[in-house]
């Protein structure tokens, strides 16, 4: 890096300055108290609204932090597109796309509707998030839903280039799991009308889809791991290579269509580039082959995405051409 550096052959050349405009950004958009917290469970209710935290990281393991970047949060549907990833690297495409779809839905991500064909439309919504779970369960019938989490946990940690622990929240987890009427609904649906993997046992698919949800992590390793997305699946700062190219590819480009909720369509049109959010208030982003950054700021917009998260990432484009197309 040092030698790249010196000949100016890194992905962000001008360091220093791109980093002052990025806090430029990050003190506009600041004072921005618009939304609230999730309200469905206490941990979420309850977490300081100001937050508000940004962290970079290039494909080249440059990084940058930005306030609130250490606290440790849910990170709830910012684990739907890794458990996809999960699901196409252990089942494959084929088996995968058996039982979800790659459709938007523009419908909220937790209404009961099914493609025609009735498999859910994509993986980001909460009925093809937990059929993705059901998916990643049916291929270890042997072994419970917190198991299985460890072993999403250290997909996470190899995302994220292990620098940091990655965590478990056991208080969210239980809160989840006391209120999660339309969860519940929804599952038997997909056992109903769709028909669940290797009949693999609902209550599992269950567990194992709100157990990921309560895996816990800051912006600063969010950030790394959107980087590693970023980079082929190969992460910068350990150039381990934690996913394969093809699976990245097909989780990033339903990322871009579905990533932000029935939101999708206006981020993909103002912002252009793959995202996932989750109702803690996390903002995964990626700039493919240049970068992945995460925001973290607890208050959410109608749709459930963080406000800050979107203003932030609405600015970033004005002043960069991030916008992929
Ligand atoms: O399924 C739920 O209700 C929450 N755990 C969902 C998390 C979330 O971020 C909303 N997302 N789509």
């Amino acid at each position: 890096m040092v030698s790249r550096s010196f000949s100016r052959q890194l992905a962000i050349p001008d360091w220093e300055e791109f980093c002052s405009d990025i806090r430029l950004i990050y003190d506009n958009v600041a004072p921005d108290r618009g939304g609230n917290n999730a309200d469905y469970i206490p941990i979420l209710r309850d977490a300081d609204p100001e937050r508000w935290g940004v962290a970079f990281c290039t494909v080249d393991g440059q990084r940058m932090r930005l306030g609130d970047v250490d606290v440790f949060h849910s990170i709830q549907s910012v684990s739907k597109p890794l458990n996809y990833a999960y699901a196409l690297l252990r089942e494959g495409s084929e088996f995968t796309h058996r039982f979800v779809g790659t459709e938007p839905s523009g419908r909220p991500f937790n209404a009961l509707d099914l493609l025609p064909d009735m498999r859910p439309f994509n993986p980001c919504v909460n009925a093809g998030a937990i059929m993705t779970a059901g998916i990643i369960a049916s291929g270890s019938p042997d072994r419970e839903a917190r198991e299985i989490t460890g072993d999403v946990m250290n997909l996470w940690s190899r995302m994220c280039g292990g620098i940091d622990e990655v965590r478990f929240s056991e208080e969210t987890m239980l809160s989840e799991r006391a209120t999660a009427h339309t969860n519940y609904a929804i599952a038997y649906l997909l056992q109903g009308r769709t028909g669940l993997p290797r009949d693999v046992s609902l209550h599992t698919m269950l567990d194992l889809y709100l157990s990921c949800c309560s895996i816990e992590m800051t912006s600063e390793m969010l950030a790394i791991a959107a980087a590693t997305l970023a980079n082929g699946g190969v992460c910068p700062i350990t150039g381990e290579e934690v996913l394969p190219t093809e699976v990245v590819k097909k989780t990033l480009a339903v990322m871009q269509s579905a990533g932000m909720y029935d939101n999708a369509g206006s981020f993909t049109l103002e912002v252009g580039l793959p995202a996932k959010s989750g109702v803690a208030g996390a903002v995964l982003v990626v700039v493919p082959n240049l970068m992945g950054f995460a925001t973290f700021s607890p208050r959410l917009d109608d749709y459930g995405n963080s406000v800050r998260g979107v203003a932030f990432c609405r600015q970033l484009v004005d002043r960069f051409t991030f916008h992929i197309y």
